[in-house]
């Protein structure tokens, strides 16, 4: 089931040097200007690994069409707290996506490529610096790191932050590729999807559609958490089912009520569709989910999920910058609503209002955490529905207590 590409050749936890990366995957071609990589990447069908699946190509067309001076930026912020697959790449295999960022500079014609990685990344710094020494002949390189948090990974505001700003997004347009680093346009890429590009610049589309499904081409690194025995950062091919995944992952570890895709703004799965759904838009669509940027998050019987969802929105509600009213008064509201029905102490008509608070919170944010806040929230009032009623009626369970596997989960992070 394990799809090695990304990962291939990496043995335990070191890092491969640029001998090491060139025995695996041979020299990088060298880059050149012009639409030859552009193609590829449409070709072979690459969508973003950030989390909004937005094909690559479209966005290298659209820097490559501006005429000032160009920027590379890899975001390499990584501000879900489940996920580690973006560190977890960058140290490992720091060359691929080095090849990545460089090939794409070379294809916009940029001259800068800044790495931005978060502050606890002191393995992936560590990695790229090594890398960028052993390398000739490169474009001006920096590495930077950014803060820990959710909205550090949100394009705008992260280029905000590296001008020298707040961490705050700004309402676009105008988008990244046409004002991004000193108002420069900018491609803003997952590390993740760069390496992908390196080696779609290496073997071609075919190659890297040989593995996932027609519609969702390739592979995907996972990151697995929660109740299963060996968490961590999975390579598989896209379309692989969901239980081979928690196989993998050593197996859960008690019985599950539910699987969370796509981290905190992602999609509750109920533990009944687990052996059903496979990790691929076509397979995740009939439950509205994404894979986004790749959070598997098994939530065990053991844990209340109705305080899953309360503290959840809290913490997003925490990390969210409060310029708009979105999240300064509806995302507090429907936290505080979901913490009055865990303690029983609800209006009856509760539901029914993080329904309609939820729907007037979509789409009225200057950046996207609010209706991602309501994805989360929206896919959990169905698949909890019977334990929401519970507490609405009956007031804590035995495990309201215990620490949520989901909201501040800093013993529960996959090591990175
Ligand atoms: C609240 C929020 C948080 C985000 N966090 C990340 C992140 O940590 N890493 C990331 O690559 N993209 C993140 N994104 C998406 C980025 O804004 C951007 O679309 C992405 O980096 C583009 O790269 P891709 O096309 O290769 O996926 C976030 C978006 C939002 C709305
Ligand atoms: S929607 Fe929320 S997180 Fe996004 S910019 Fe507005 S206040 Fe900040």
């Amino acid at each position: 089931m394990s799809a090695r590409r990304l990962l291939a050749g990496v043995r335990g936890d070191a890092p491969l040097s640029l001998a090491g990366h060139e025995a695996v995957h041979g020299p990088a071609p060298a880059p050149g200007p012009g639409p030859g990589l552009i193609e590829a990447a449409q070709l072979a069908g690459l969508r973003g690994r950030g989390g909004a699946a937005f094909p690559t190509a479209v966005k290298l067309r659209g820097v490559a069409s501006q005429r000032s001076p160009r920027s590379v930026l890899v975001n390499g912020a990584e501000g879900e707290p489940l996920s580690g697959k973006d560190r977890v790449l960058m140290r490992l295999a720091p060359h691929l996506v080095l090849d990545g960022a460089m090939a794409a500079a070379a294809a916009v014609g940029a001259r800068e490529v800044v790495v931005a990685v978060r502050a606890d990344g002191a393995g992936a710094v560590e990695s790229l610096r090594r890398a960028l020494a052993e390398r000739a002949g490169d474009p001006a390189s920096t590495i930077v790191t950014v803060p820990v948090a959710y909205l550090a990974g949100e394009e705008s505001a992260l280029i905000r932050h590296l001008d020298g700003g707040p961490l705050k997004p700004v309402v676009v347009p105008p988008l990244p590729f046409e004002r991004g680093l000193r108002r420069r346009p900018t491609l803003v890429q997952n590390p993740e999807t760069l390496a992908h590009l390196a080696l779609i610049a290496r073997h071609g589309p075919e190659w890297f559609r040989g593995l996932g499904t027609p519609a969702h081409s390739g592979t995907a690194l996972v990151t697995v958490a929660g109740e299963v025995a060996r968490p961590g950062v999975q390579e598989v091919a896209c379309g692989t089912p969901l239980d081979a995944v928690i196989a993998a992952a050593g197996g859960a570890t008690q019985a599950l009520r539910a699987v969370l895709i796509g981290g905190y703004h992602g999609t509750w799965i109920p533990a009944r569709a687990i052996g059903a759904v496979t990790l691929d838009d076509e397979g995740l669509s009939a439950y509205g989910a994404t894979l986004a940027a790749g959070v598997v998050v098994a939530l065990g019987e053991s844990a209340c999920p109705v305080q899953e969802l309360a503290q959840t929105m809290w913490w997003l509600a925490e990390q969210s910058a409060r310029q708009c009213g979105p999240c300064s008064h509806g995302l507090p509201a429907l936290a505080a609503m979901l913490a009055a029905i865990a303690s029983g102490t609800a209006p009856p008509d509760a539901g029914d209002r993080l329904v309609l608070w939820g729907k007037q919170v979509t789409g009225r944010g200057a950046c996207r955490l609010p209706d991602g806040a309501v994805r989360f929230l929206a896919s959990g009032l169905r698949v909890f529905a019977a334990e929401l009623d519970e507490h609405a009626r009956r007031g804590p369970c035995r495990a309201c207590p215990k620490p949520t596997v989901l909201a501040a989960p800093a013993g529960r992070r996959v090591a990175a």
